[in-house]
């Protein structure tokens, strides 16, 4: 039996017919680029967050690099991240006129908060923390730290869609959040597709008008900005997959504490603190022989993946430009050698979680 890593078919043919007509409705509608699709996305996405402003855009790395600019980062600020994530995070730092600055993490992959403050410099405008795999930083004790040093916070949100902290979104902490609807996403478009969400007028309407070439109303462009607009059909699929996300988040859950109800102690499991609604974007496990348990279940055709085998500041875009070396971020550098992805998507079965869970156990 194969499984596959994620099976975004199998969501589609949960929803075929809804999806079916919103995708033809853009189609006889012509509405190709924004649009009402894209308003009505902005409108109940900005409900769904309890915020004031969503701003669609083309993708999520787009969204934090805008956001940034937005915020008022200028040449050679220095912005804090995660030494583990995807690369947007610090890429668009860089991009957006900023020197990224790396914290290791924590045993849970998260940035390690209490060594936040050791990396401040008086060049340090901002923090980026990332609610990495689903799982949300501690918002409160970050927040605490960036307040004290008046540094504004970008919370990176493209695979935390739906998780909370102490029945606060994840997302709503800081002073705008970024998200990725990338179509593996827990909330994933057909294509590339970003939003970004905030509070604050000011940073809305730069975002806004960033993202569709510095104009404030037709032909008044205020700023030189770039192309980074919604296309009608991602806005179209993610209207008709917006009200299920509750439902697909509760799913992921389950099958999580499936995995960890079957799994036995040779393999590390998440785990979700108290209080941390974790949304299981991927189930990490770690063990000690990585790369021969994900050869052993690629045999038994069991798809699975690695987030990420290299910490960001060992990257060579990284070390050829500020030499970290592992003795750096020991945490993320050890983790990096242990962590495997598990497939995980709502769709998933029982019998399929203990199919894989079985050959994890039966492997090691
Ligand atoms: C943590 C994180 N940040 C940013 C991004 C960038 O999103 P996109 O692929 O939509 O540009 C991703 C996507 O993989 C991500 O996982």
């Amino acid at each position: 039996m194969h499984i596959p890593f994620v099976d975004l078919k199998a969501q589609y043919l949960s929803i075929q017919s809804e999806m079916d007509k919103a995708i033809f409705s853009i189609i006889s509608n012509t509405s190709f680029i924004g649009g009402p699709a894209a308003d009505a996305f902005e409108k109940s996405y900005s409900e769904f967050m309890g915020m004031k402003h969503t701003i669609a855009c083309a993708n999520g790395t787009d969204s934090l690099e805008i956001l940034l600019v937005a915020m008022g980062i200028q040449p050679g600020d220095e912005v804090i991240v995660p030494a583990i994530s995807w690369i947007s995070t610090a890429e668009a730092v860089t991009t957006a006129g900023g020197v990224p600055v790396f914290v290791d993490v924590n045993e849970d992959f998260l940035i390690d908060i209490s060594k936040i403050e050791e990396r401040i410099t008086n060049r340090t405008k901002a923090i980026i923390p990332v609610h990495l795999y689903g799982n949300p930083v501690d918002m409160n004790a970050l927040m605490a730290i960036a307040n004290k040093h008046g540094l504004l916070v970008l919370e990176d949100c493209a695979q935390s869609h739906a998780a909370t902290i102490h029945g606060q979104k994840a997302g709503t902490f800081g002073h705008a959040a970024s998200f990725s609807f990338y179509p593996g996403k827990n909330l994933g478009a057909y294509g590339d597709a970003g939003g970004m969400v905030t509070n604050h007028d000011e940073i809305a309407k730069i975002a806004r008008a960033i993202a569709n070439h510095g104009q404030e109303g037709k032909h008044n462009h205020t700023r030189e900005g770039r192309n980074s607009r919604m296309d009608g059909i991602q806005a179209a699929v993610l209207n008709t997959k917006l009200p299920h996300l509750e439902t697909w988040t509760e799913g992921r859950r389950k099958n999580a504490q499936l995995y960890h109800s079957i799994l036995n102690e040779n393999v590390v499991k998440p785990i979700e603190r108290e209080g941390f609604r974790h949304v299981f974007h991927l189930y990490v496990i770690q063990h000690e022989d990585r790369d021969g348990l994900m050869a052993k279940l690629k045999e038994a055709q069991i798809d699975t993946a690695v987030h990420y085998p290299v910490p960001l500041p060992l990257m060579p875009c990284y070390t050829s430009r500020f030499h970290h070396t592992e003795a750096d971020y020991p945490v993320a550098a050890r983790l990096a050698k242990r962590i495997l992805s598990l497939p995980m998507y709502s769709e998933m079965t029982h019998y399929q979680i203990a199919y894989v869970a079985a050959h994890v156990n039966a492997n090691y």
